[in-house]
């Protein structure tokens, strides 16, 4: 028998009913649709109006088990990848697990941002690999909204709620992730994070006066950080696997801006058409953008088709994922 693999087997997405646009937004903030459409693509994003990222996750995860028929009960694992969990602790994973009925799996969270989902994809496809689980559910998920300062154009115009999960299982005829490449870079902390509520900076009168429990981003310097590192290591794995831009055949990209999908499709020789894109309807939903891309184009994928995850984010984090999709719509 050949080496197993840990392929995604079905994948399904969540999101919230309230579409924010950008016209609604231009009467919260100093901004047009013009602007928000040229700089970064996105027309409207999603809000979760009540709730908590455990419940979009219950309903991902829910529509998961029940379009791939599985029992909640045969559920080993669970990884979700999130900066909005329900609380510093427990995690979302042991929340989302009680809700969903998941009583034999262990979870845990995730975070690394935008990167979550590969690296909690990354992570998850070794426990398939070693022979040791034979399902495990990686969770991208996030409420960006609770986190973001609706007076803040810089930040308010990019983000969005919305939840992606996928099933992973054993596979033998050489579908599923290949190979992958994560990095991080903790000094690009600064151009990108929450300061308050952590043990560096505990909630308190101030942090709450000063807004410090909102996302701040330098996005200039974030900006030219995704678009370098984002670009180079999506083309390292296609040349560590030896693939060329014809081998490919689709790109899924983070969605946090379209300029910086365009230049990694660019440097990986990629056309538009092998571009996975939806952030004009979600705009950036942190770990759930990679899921909800799949969610999205699944009826398009046939199995054997050759994959390239891609994402940038906070931390810094960044990686690409390389994998051939394993099964039919
Ligand atoms: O997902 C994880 C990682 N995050 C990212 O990858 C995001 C990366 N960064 C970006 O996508 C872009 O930097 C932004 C979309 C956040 C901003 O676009 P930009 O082209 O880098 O704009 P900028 O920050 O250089 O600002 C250009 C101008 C400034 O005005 P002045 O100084 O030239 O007069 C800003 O004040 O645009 C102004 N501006 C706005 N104007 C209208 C900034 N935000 C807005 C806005 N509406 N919402």
């Amino acid at each position: 028998m050949g080496k197993i693999t840990a392929a995604i087997t079905g994948v399904q997405g969540y999101l919230p009913d309230y579409v924010l646009t950008n016209d609604e937004l231009a009467k919260m903030v100093d901004t047009t649709d013009e602007w928000i459409t040229t700089r970064t693509g996105i027309k409207e994003r999603r809000i979760q109006k009540e709730g908590a990222s455990s419940d979009m996750a219950v309903e991902a995860v829910n529509g998961l088990l029940k379009k791939t028929g599985t029992d909640p009960m045969d559920v080993d694992l669970v990884i979700l990848a999130t900066v909005t969990p329900d609380h510093p602790f427990p995690s979302t994973a042991n929340i989302l697990c009680d809700k969903v009925g998941m009583k034999n799996a262990w979870g845990f969270d995730l975070i690394a941002a935008c990167s979550g989902f590969i690296y909690a994809l990354s992570t998850g496809a070794q426990f398939i690999e070693t022979g040791k689980y034979k399902k495990v559910i990686i969770v991208g998920v996030d409420k960006m909204s609770s986190i973001i300062d609706y007076e803040d154009r810089t930040t308010c115009i990019i983000f969005g709620d919305g939840c992606g999960a996928v099933l992973l299982e054993p596979n033998n005829e050489g579908n599923g992730i290949l190979d992958f490449i994560l990095r991080s870079d903790g000094s690009g902390r600064e151009f990108l994070i929450q300061p308050a509520g952590g043990s560096a900076c505990p909630p308190s009168i101030q942090s709450v006066e000063e807004r410090l429990h909102y996302v701040k981003q330098e996005g200039k310097s974030v900006f030219k950080f995704a678009v370098t590192n984002m670009a180079e290591v999506s083309a390292e794995i296609m040349e560590k696997n030896n693939l060329t831009s014809d081998d490919v055949d689709w790109l899924v990209p983070h969605q946090a801006n379209l300029r910086i999908i365009d230049a990694t499709a660019n440097r990986m020789g990629l056309p538009a058409e092998k571009v996975m894109i939806n952030i004009e309807k979600y705009g950036n939903t942190t770990a759930g953008t990679l899921p909800l891309c799949l969610w999205d184009y699944e009826k398009q994928l046939k199995k054997g088709d050759t994959l390239i995850l891609s994402a940038f984010g906070g931390g810094f984090t960044w990686g690409s994922v390389y994998l051939k999709w394993a099964y039919n719509s």
